[in-house]
């Protein structure tokens, strides 16, 4: 991803031109010289109106500027960050079906001033996201490898001449875009990986290649050392697989001090079959996705990791394999959290719940002052909203609505679920503290309460990604399969309120 103002720059490949054009440019048909006598046409018949997401692809005769120009539609000004993440988004899949390794980028003269925020770093910032998000493609493994490796380089540019701090604005604007979609990127290969390929451990390796990447501090419990801080909850849930859990926890140090720490905690599920309480076999591959919210933690890790803000984070993940088998826990149980709270285990695939309230105690005991959980965590999620949205469950509204305005940023939909005392009242159990089936009725809400019971005052949120992880078909900017849902978002959120 780079910038040039002034021109198409001298060494860029001219394969593959993106024009971005508003609806108002295709109008006044001054996009471009030699698109003149194609505007009337392209309006007439209706092939292309600038409409967002909207593309026509243009073989070009000699001389070119490029090969092939491929129209991308931005709207009707003043666009929003979200419009031209999607349209980037469009422009990218479109590119990559003419399989070059370079792109160029055309954006409208002061993009920026086109723009709802009036800035050229956040108009470059979503175009770089967008374009990223949108050339995804998951890893296959097909024993014929394709030769062509994706997209290399994409240059932005228009032909002005630089005019103030525009050049700034658009590196750092790129900067900015890049990381987060690397973060969102990581997130998505993890959550795509079959569970042959990503056990608890492995999922502990990765967090440690992560973390020492970017130099933070990382740590992975294995068994002896859940034994040993009786984390009773993930060990029940582990014990039914021939792949032990691991506890895994990275520290993010921007501060000074180790305070004002926010703490990531995200379901490790690397697969869930439902343990003895098991879930019928049609579309239970998608399970792979259940370690969704792990993985969207770790892309916030590398994101931070990137761009080093001052702040202080604390991700903490909870991983375990749910089975059934001859070792597996089993209904009626009753288990011990590293909490002291007991839960009586009525369900078996409602095994999230109980990883995450160690996961969520750990992180309470490192230190963290807020506590943000995200977990592919029930099917009444889709129930609710579907996969349209994430939902969110909190002690502090206050909190999450700073949280919906970050989501508001980043075009990831958030939507709050209620937390009336009465949903409390569900999660008792007649022999223990917690019941992890408290019914069918509101089951979204109760299970992310059950989780908040562990955050024990402090502030916090849940967001249950259940239906937002994991695609059947792609939509804007995100593919089917993986989606690295709310990495964006969490990383925004903390950029913006967990700075000291
Ligand atoms: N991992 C599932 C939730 C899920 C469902 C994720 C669909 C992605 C897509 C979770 O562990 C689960 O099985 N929840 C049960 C809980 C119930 C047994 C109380 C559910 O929601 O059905
Ligand atoms: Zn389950
Ligand atoms: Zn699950």
């Amino acid at each position: 991803m780079l910038w040039n103002s002034g021109g198409i720059p001298k060494e860029a490949e001219r394969k593959v031109l993106i024009l971005l054009v508003t609806k108002k440019g295709v109008k006044s048909g001054e996009v471009e010289p030699w698109l003149k006598p194609f505007a009337g046409t392209l309006l007439q018949n209706r092939l292309f109106e600038g409409e967002v997401n909207q593309t026509f692809v243009l073989p070009m005769p000699k001389p070119n500027p490029a090969e092939t120009v491929i129209l991308v539609g931005a709207g009707e000004d003043p666009l929003t960050a979200e419009e031209l993440r999607l349209s980037a988004a469009s422009a990218a899949r479109t590119a990559l079906t003419m399989r070059p390794e370079q792109v160029l980028f055309k954006v409208p003269v002061s993009l920026g001033s086109l723009t709802v925020e009036g800035r050229n770093e956040i108009a470059a910032q979503a175009l770089t996201e967008g374009f990223l998000l949108g050339a995804y493609q998951r890893q296959n493994y097909k024993r014929e490898k394709s030769a062509y490796e994706g997209i290399r380089k994409v240059f932005f540019f228009h032909e002005e001449a630089e005019v103030g701090s525009e050049q700034e604005e658009w590196q750092q604007g790129i900067r900015l875009g890049r990381a987060f979609a690397a973060g969102t990127i990581t997130a998505r290969d993890l959550t795509n990986l079959p569970a042959n390929l990503l056990t608890p451990e492995d999922l502990g390796d990765a967090a440690v290649e992560l973390a020492q990447r970017y130099g933070l501090d990382v740590e992975v419990l294995d068994e002896a050392d859940l034994q040993e801080k009786e984390m009773g909850g993930l060990l029940a849930v582990g014990q039914g697989s021939v792949h032990p859990p691991r506890m895994i926890i990275i520290k993010y140090k921007g501060g000074e001090e180790w305070n004002d720490v926010t703490g990531l905690v995200g379901k490790g599920i690397t697969f869930d079959t439902g343990g003895i309480s098991l879930k019928r076999a049609p579309g239970m591959e998608e399970m792979i996705s259940d370690m969704g919210g792990a993985a969207s933690v770790l892309g916030v890790m590398e994101i931070l990791g990137i761009l080093r803000p001052k702040t202080n984070v604390i991700a903490v993940i909870p991983a375990a394999e749910n089975m059934p088998s001859g070792s597996a826990m089993k209904p009626g149980d009753i288990l011990t959290t590293r909490s002291g709270r007991t839960i009586e285990m009525q369900n078996a695939d409602a095994e999230g719940r109980i990883v995450l309230a160690d996961g969520v105690t750990y992180a309470k005991e490192q230190g963290a002052e807020r506590i943000i959980d995200i977990a592919t965590l029930t099917g009444a999620i889709l129930f609710a909203l579907g996969d349209v949205a994430t939902g969110a469950v909190t002690n502090d509204d206050i909190l999450l609505q700073s949280f919906i305005m970050a989501s508001k940023q980043t075009g990831e939909k958030v939507w709050p679920l209620p937390n009336y005392p009465e949903y409390w009242n569900m999660l008792k159990s007649s022999v223990a503290d917690l019941n992890n089936r408290p019914g069918r009725n509101a089951a979204a809400i109760t299970a992310g309460l059950f989780i908040g019971t562990f955050a024990e005052g402090l502030p916090w949120i849940h967001l249950d990604i259940a239906g937002t992880a994991y695609l059947n078909k792609e939509r804007g900017v995100d593919p089917k399969g993986a989606t690295g849902v709310m990495v964006r978002t969490m990383a925004q959120w903390i950029l913006q309120n967990g700075q000291k």
